[in-house]
């Protein structure tokens, strides 16, 4: 079958939101301590944060960071972190000691360093809505018990926190901080009338689900209070289990996203928040989640064993590489409503970045977000794909995944092209005509793909990496190779 892809006649262009790009980082294994945390490291800078962690967040302009958890927050108190006197405890939820060493002002400290939004997560699970306003107090207000007391720990100046959420997953991922669907939406309107008391302009959000059962009680109650419903996405659980992924299998999960950004966008316009009202944020997602049996519950206790098995560099390919930038293609079709999305988590377990004593690994999935967040241009121009498909028993999906975008006066224009296909190069004919851009012999494009589907970076080992190329244009077509994402630079 022929592939192309064309221009949609008469669509407007969307200016999408770089938040898009965000990364999250939770109290969850070796995440903050001995991850972006680590005094006792070469790469300690004066605050114990590792340099080459915050250089390589700084390399793929990190816009936002979610802190700190994930199902961690459902059982902390921000008060333990704060102060001269850091009291280690027990942490309920992942069932290991917490120092308390790293906390607000040191989450803080971190983001301005990386230069990145801070996104603080609250405890909806032990904590109280005051507890989740006093959090806001100790951030925003130069008065009051809390404004003060981040000035008596040596911050004057409030830190202007923006973004809130209320809770994380409280329908139920996790036992700890799970709610009723009657208990979620008072509880979140009183937290946000709470913390909106503190600062008017703070942007908020609530645990939410691209499900109508637990969404449309929660927006029903709370909606009008909300800027955000914050959604997760973990697509294929298991793989973590094979080594490596399952190519093939994760590209039949890559089309999972757009369903899911539609189903949501559904529950929205159905609640009267369509539109843009509220917005989605992403604020977990990943191809892979580590919830398996073999790694625990809470009856049985946590296998870390197992748990460490998902830190692997070895264990991210080309798979999550390519399903990452087809979740992205997904939040970009959707600019209008999908503003925030935090891959998680940013450092070890499945992150993009793997840190060990002796540096750093950029996985496959870190060149990704380098190529979007500097390689593409500001607007989004929507396209129809025309493609055939890469199949697996009864499931298929289309080989390709394209989105457009251009800058502001039409000037220049990039491609972002993903071939799922583990083993054949296809020819894909690009719409030069309606962009107003003549039909070029050769074209510059930046490609990111390793030596096969499996491929992956390891310590000393960085081979998939984004590489320069020139690809021949025939009939307004260009070949793109085998398990590839690949930027594609017009000009007028
Ligand atoms: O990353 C581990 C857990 O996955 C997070 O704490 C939770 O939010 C998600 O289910």
């Amino acid at each position: 079958r022929h592939n192309s892809v064309s221009v949609m006649p008469g669509a407007p262009k969307v200016k999408y939101s770089k938040m898009i790009f965000g990364q999250f980082i939770e109290h969850f294994d070796n995440q903050v301590y001995g991850g972006l945390y680590d005094p006792e490291s070469k790469f300690a800078d004066e605050d114990g944060f590792r340099k080459d962690v915050i250089e390589a967040l700084r390399e793929i302009k990190t816009p936002i960071v979610r802190w700190p958890g994930g199902c961690f927050v459902s059982t902390y108190h921000w008060l333990d972190g704060v102060g001269k006197e850091r009291t280690p405890v027990y942490d309920k939820t992942w069932q290991v000691e917490d120092p308390n060493t790293f906390g607000t002002d040191e989450y803080i400290k971190w983001c301005r360093k990386v230069g990145c939004e801070p996104y603080i997560c609250t405890n909806a699970g032990t904590g109280t809505p005051e507890e989740m306003s006093d959090w806001v107090e100790y951030c925003n207000l130069t008065i009051g018990k809390y404004g003060r007391m981040r000035a008596a720990n040596g911050h004057p100046e409030p830190y202007n926190v923006k973004y809130w959420s209320v809770g994380n997953e409280n329908w139920g991922a996790h036992e700890l901080g799970a709610r009723t669907v009657q208990e979620w939406g008072p509880m979140v309107r009183e937290s946000a009338k709470l913390m909106r008391s503190v600062t008017k302009d703070a942007k908020l959000f609530a645990a939410a689900k691209s499900d109508k059962k637990w969404t449309l009680p929660l927006l029903r109650e709370a909606g009008p209070y909300l800027d955000y419903i914050a959604i997760h996405g973990y697509w294929d659980p298991l793989f973590h289990v094979n080594n490596p992924a399952p190519y093939l299998k994760c590209m039949m999960k890559t089309d999972a996203p757009e369903q899911d950004i539609q189903r949501t966008i559904g529950i929205l316009d159905e609640a009267g928040f369509g539109g843009g009202k509220i917005k989605i944020a992403y604020d977990e997602w990943n191809l892979r989640n580590w919830h398996h049996p073999w790694h625990g519950d809470l009856r049985r206790g946590f296998d870390l064993e197992a748990r460490r098995k998902n830190d692997m560099a070895s264990t991210y390919t080309m798979a999550d590489a390519l399903f990452s930038a087809c979740f992205l293609n997904a939040c970009l079709r959707h600019s209008d409503v999908v503003d925030i999305a935090c891959f998680a988590p940013v450092v070890n377990t499945r992150g993009p970045i793997f840190v060990h004593p002796d540096g750093i690994v950029r996985r496959t999935t870190f060149y990704v977000f380098k190529m979007y967040t500097n390689g593409l241009e500001d607007y989004m121009l929507p396209v129809a794909l025309e493609a055939g498909r890469l199949t697996q028993g009864s499931q298929s999906t289309a080989v390709f995944d394209v989105v457009l975008t251009g800058n502001a006066d039409g000037t220049r224009y990039v491609y972002a092209v993903v071939n799922k296909d583990p083993e054949k190069s296809h020819a894909l004919t690009l719409d030069f005509k309606s962009l107003g851009v003549k039909e070029p012999r050769k074209l510059k494009g930046t490609v990111l793909s390793g030596t096969s589907a499996d491929d992956y970076n390891d310590i000393g080992k960085e081979r998939v990496v984004p590489e320069e190329r020139s690809f021949e244009v025939r009939d307004a077509a260009v070949v793109l190779p085998p398990h590839s994402l690949t930027l594609l630079r017009l000009e007028k």
